[in-house]
């Protein structure tokens, strides 16, 4: 490897240290400060959502910021508690000054390219919930690095949401998040092993 090479080298490994710094110390936070996110800030986050890669390039997302209090106190009662306790996220959406929801445009993701378009494998329609998503894993991950907090939310009643919101025919919603100053520092949650996870030419050979 060349001088430029070894530079190259370096400087990768720094960016990934960097990456991998975000990804590992970004957590759900439940509990917020009161701080207001400035319109500049919540820009940027929702820039970063914009750059995800999507099916056929579709870009299926749309997300509805959420600044007003009574629209949040909505929004924190059609969360439904996944035990019999209350969503874990509710006060958080109610108490933090933004709540970013993320709706998809249905007949899209999943779908073939060309007439008649239809979906196209055996996931049907569903591929928008995985654009979705890695809008949002942008978006959360942004926001941690600006330090600010976020939790996904996706124990909710999503005709109630688009309800509340006017999102019409069509659209749907599928996930949501406070965005707001953490004020608390919860434990950073376990994670299986790789050992655990991953498999080599054959599903369930650890044979690396
Ligand atoms: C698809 C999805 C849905 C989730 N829904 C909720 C929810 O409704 N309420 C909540 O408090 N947390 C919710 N979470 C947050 C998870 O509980 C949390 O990500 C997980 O426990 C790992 O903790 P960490 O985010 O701090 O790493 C959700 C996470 C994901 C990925």
């Amino acid at each position: 490897m060349g001088v430029l090479g070894a530079i190259k080298a370096r400087w990768n490994i720094r960016k990934y240290k960097i990456t991998l710094e975000a990804i590992k110390t970004r957590r759900s936070i439940r509990k917020y400060k009161s701080t207001p996110v400035g319109d500049k800030t919540i820009g940027l986050v929702l820039e970063a959502a914009r750059w995800a890669p999507s099916w056929v390039n579709s870009q299926c997302w749309r997300f509805i910021v959420v600044r007003d209090s009574s629209i949040k106190d909505k929004l924190a009662g059609a969360l439904i508690g996944v035990s019999d306790k209350p969503n874990r996220a509710t006060e958080a959406i109610r108490n933090a000054p933004v709540a970013i929801v993320a709706c998809a445009e249905l007949g899209k993701s999943g779908y073939s390219a060309r007439e008649p378009r239809q979906p196209i494998t055996d996931k049907s329609e569903f591929w928008y919930m995985f654009d979705v998503a890695l809008a949002m894993q942008n978006l959360v991950l942004v926001a941690h690095s600006l330090g600010l907090g976020t939790v996904y939310i996706g124990a909710f009643d999503a005709k109630q949401v688009a309800t509340i919101l006017g999102v019409p025919e069509g659209f749907c919603v599928v996930s949501m998040t406070p965005l707001g100053y953490p004020d608390e520092e919860p434990p950073i949650r376990p994670r299986k092993e790789l050992s655990g996870i991953v498999f080599y030419d054959k599903f369930g050979s650890n044979n690396a």
